[in-house]
Formats: C-alpha cells, structure tokens, sequence
C-alpha cells in the first residue's frame, strides 16, 4: 500500500523507501540491498546536477551556442548541470529577426546538446521589450500585434513541445524602482494590462504541458515591484488564468544584495499556488562571502517545497554577462570556486562522493543479454517526487538497455538524471537508456531518476520490462 499523504522531505525516508520498492523481474534480494546501500552517505552526489536531483530540484546553467565548442566548457556543462536555458538564442530577436523568418539553428543547437545529454530544458523567453526586433515594436494596431504575437508564441513552443519543461512566456514586464508600474513596452502600450493574460493563454495552447512562467529581476525580496508581480500572479490565479510558476532571476552584487527576505519572497509566492524558479542567478564577489550568498540563496529554495529548480547564468565567469564581478560558480580556467563548494554542500553532495554501482568487463557468462529493473520512489514533496529505477544486467554482460517510464496524465517528468531519455508523441512514456557507456558486468546494476510533477496525481509510474543488447 502506497502512502499518498504529501509530506516534507525529512520524514523516515528508508521506512518510506522500503515500503515503495516495487520490483520488476525476479531480482527482490538486489533491490532491498540496493535501497540500503542508497541511503548511505558513501554515494553522496558529487555534482550540482545529482545534488540537486536528490532534492528534488533540477540545477541549470545558462549557455551560449558560440561557446559549445569550447571543451573545457562543454565538459563542464555536461559533468554538472542537468538543465539548459539558451543564454540568447531563444530570444525573438534571434529566432525571428525579420517577419516570418524564424531561424532556429542556434537554439537548435542548444535544444539537442540539452537533448543528447539528458538534459531538460528551459525556454527563455517568448514576451519580452528587450532584444525585440525592431519590426515588433513599430507595430501600432492590436489585433496586429495579437497575430503576430500568437504565431511566434505557437511556432517557437511548437518547436520544442515536450522538450521545454518551463517556459518564460512573459519577462520584466514592470519597471524597476516604488512605482509598482508596468514598464513601457510595445505590448503595454498597444494591448494595454491584458498583454500577459493573453499570452499566458497563447502559450498554454501553444504547449499545454508546459509550465509558464512570469520572469523578472529585482523582485528577489519584497518591495513595490515584488509586490506588484505578486499582486498580478494573485489576480491571474484567482481568474483562472494559465500561470504555473514565477522566475526570480537573482542577479546580485554588492548594490543589490541578497535579500534578508529572500525565502519569505519565495515562500509568499508559492503560496499563491506557483512553482517558484531561481532562473539567472549569479553573484558578484569572491571567496567565502560569496560562497556564504550562494548558500544562502540554495538553501531559501530547498526550504521552499515548490521551489523546483535552479539555473546559474553562465557556466564560467569568464563569459559571464558581467564578467568582471565574478559571479558565477567556476573561474576562468573551469576550477570549482568556493562557491562551488558551498553549493554542493548544501544541495547534499559531496565531492568526495561515489555514483552508483555499474562496471564493465567479464567474460560473456553465455546465454542472451538479459537485464531486470526495480522501482522506488526515494522522495515526496507536497506537489511531487523522485523515482529512481535500478537497472540489473542479467547472467551475461551488457552494452546497453533501454527502459519505459509511463507515467499517468496529469503527471509529468520535469528531470532526469544518470540516462539519456526520449519520449513519445504523448510525452507520458519516456525511454531511458544509458547516458554515454551502457556497459554492465553479469549482475552488476547501474541506475537513473527522475522528478514526476504530481499534478494532484500520485499514482506510481509504470516501469516496463528492461530490454538489454
Ligand atoms: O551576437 C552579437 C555579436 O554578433 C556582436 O558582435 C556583439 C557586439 O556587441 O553583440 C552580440 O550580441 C550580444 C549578445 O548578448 C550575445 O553575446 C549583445 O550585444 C548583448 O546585448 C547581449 O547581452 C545579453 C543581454 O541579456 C541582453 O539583454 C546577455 O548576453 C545575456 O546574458 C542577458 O541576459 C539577460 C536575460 O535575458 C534577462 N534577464 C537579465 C539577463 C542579464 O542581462
């Protein structure tokens, strides 16, 4: 019997785990030596992207296509994060720079790094005044606007359905400072207050299982612009207006600090009934007072249950947008800062950690390539939960497998980690099979996770018969 009561992380997790092991194939011993081995600290995560999925949350970085090519980069991006925001290149200004002309070999780009990596991904951003072309904001008639508004909202989340877990379908749409006003965009002047609604429900056409977000800077802590975003995301959720969840991009330096207030500003807006996303966060400084911000920030969105997720903007300070205030969480030659250190350790993880088992080599015990799976969700919040499912090889070695994840609508699978998925047209059934090397010695096991956003749904996912080559 499964316990369907939502609940905090904290609360006896081996009884709990203990209780959901479910077993697919006749590998019951393994799975309960398994469960315990997991428990222990000697596999503690030694990666942003692994803490952070132990937790529940993915841990982004945003990336630059022109850099991709960089190894040290892209060796970075791939050991340490398990989401992607294109930095630029899902902008309008560079997919549709001129009517009707979208150009998606950038973003393309990015999309299937994300994609061959098991990566998941976040669209940034489809409704925004800035790096708008020039076309756009000379647009005086409304339903003009509206249509033109429609097809790029449509065309660019048609593009990636299923791959975007969160959307930023409206950014910085009010001004900074006590006002509390909306800023003066195209969008505001030409349709008025009604801009955002419209595009939230646009997107939630365009995509409907996508999560949509409003994103916006200097709403980190309360203040009048906090507050009128909060007012707008209360007003939008009361009327029943197509909002998932709320970006706070954390972009800080010693001008603009880390709030005292800042999980309270998260936690007031999750109350509204909104994930929250830290989505651009950097922090100019150095040495341990940076690290003492970071920790302060990961911390505020771990004691948030829907807080569900954190990208970094930029990989290495020296390609960050504000490079000389070293805000990010690795130097320029690619070195864990202290930062670093702090993040991990307060996502859980360890860089003296393990992974979990695997191997290679053996002789071919003879027989065909055989391998079972167990299931067991490891972690519950109040609005979702991490599965992770153990695969086996059978009496022979293996060089690779493959595993379906199904999971019932409402539900969906926001992240993963350890595999490489694909999905259905549905995106209900997810595929997982090894990310990179698929070697397993005769019994040994490997295995991944992943996060179901419940949606008022808890029923455990179906895990299909493992097939092994
Ligand atoms: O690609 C052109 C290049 O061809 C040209 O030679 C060069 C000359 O200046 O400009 C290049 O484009 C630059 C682009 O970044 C790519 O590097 C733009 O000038 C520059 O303005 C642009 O800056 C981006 C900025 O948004 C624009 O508003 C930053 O990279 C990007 O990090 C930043 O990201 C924003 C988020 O989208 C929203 N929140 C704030 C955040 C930081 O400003």
């Amino acid at each position: 019997m499964i316990d369907e009561t939502p609940r905090g992380p904290g609360r006896s997790r081996l009884r709990t785990r203990l209780r959901r092991a479910l077993t697919v194939g006749a590998v019951g011993i393994l799975v309960s030596a398994g469960l315990v081995s997991m428990s222990g600290t000697a596999n503690a995560a030694s990666t942003l992207g692994a803490a952070a999925a132990e937790k529940g949350r993915y841990f982004g970085a945003a990336v630059a296509n022109n850099r991709l090519g960089e190894s040290d980069y892209v060796n970075t991006l791939n050991r340490e994060f398990n989401s992607i925001t294109a930095e630029n290149e899902m902008k309008w200004e560079s997919l549709q720079r001129t009517r009707g002309n979208f150009t998606f070999t950038e973003a393309d780009r990015i999309a299937n790094h994300a994609r061959s990596r098991g990566m998941s991904l976040r669209g940034h951003t489809l409704v925004w005044h800035s790096q708008l072309p020039g076309w756009v904001d000379n647009i005086n008639n409304a339903n003009e606007l509206r249509t033109v508004m429609r097809t790029h909202i449509e065309t660019v989340m048609g593009r990636y359905r299923g791959q975007v877990h969160s959307w930023d379908v409206v950014n910085e749409a009010f001004q900074d400072g006590s006002s509390g006003a909306r800023r003066n965009s195209v969008f505001q002047r030409v349709l008025g207050n009604g801009y955002i609604e419209e595009s939230f429900r646009m997107a939630r056409a365009a995509d409907p299982n996508a999560k949509l977000c409003y994103n916006d800077y200097n709403t980190d802590g309360r203040n009048a612009k906090s507050d009128a975003v909060y007012n707008l995301v209360r007003d939008l959720k009361q009327r029943g207006v197509p909002i998932d969840c709320v970006g706070f991009q954390s972009h800080f330096n010693p001008q603009s600090p880390v709030p005292n207030d800042y999980q309270a500003n998260l936690q007031r807006f999750a109350d509204l009934g909104v994930e929250v996303q830290i989505t651009e966060l950097d922090i100019e400084g150095s040495g341990t007072a940076q690290a003492n911000d970071y920790r302060r920030v990961i911390q505020a969105c771990l004691n948030v249950s829907r807080c569900t997720g954190i990208t970094v903007w930029g990989v290495t300070d020296k390609y960050s947008w504000r490079s000389g205030g070293t805000p990010l969480l690795f130097d320029g030659n690619y070195n864990k800062k202290p930062a670093y250190d702090a993040v991990l350790a307060t996502l859980g993880g360890s860089s003296n950690g393990g992974g979990t088992g695997g191997g290679t080599g053996g002789g071919d015990g003879g027989g065909t390539a055989s391998c079972t799976v167990t299931y067991t969700e490891t972690d519950r919040w109040g609005d979702r939960f991490n599965g992770r499912v153990v695969v086996t090889a059978g009496s022979r070695p293996i060089s690779s497998w493959s595993v379906n994840v199904t999971v019932r609508s409402p539900q969906r699978i926001s992240s993963t980690w350890n595999g490489s998925p694909t999905w259905d047209s549905s995106g209900n059934v997810m595929t997982m099979r090894p990310n990179g090397n698929g070697n397993l010695a005769a019994g040994a096991s490997t295995s991944f996770g992943f996060t179901v956003m419940a949606n008022g749904t808890w029923t455990a996912p179906t895990i299909g018969a493992c097939t092994a080559s």
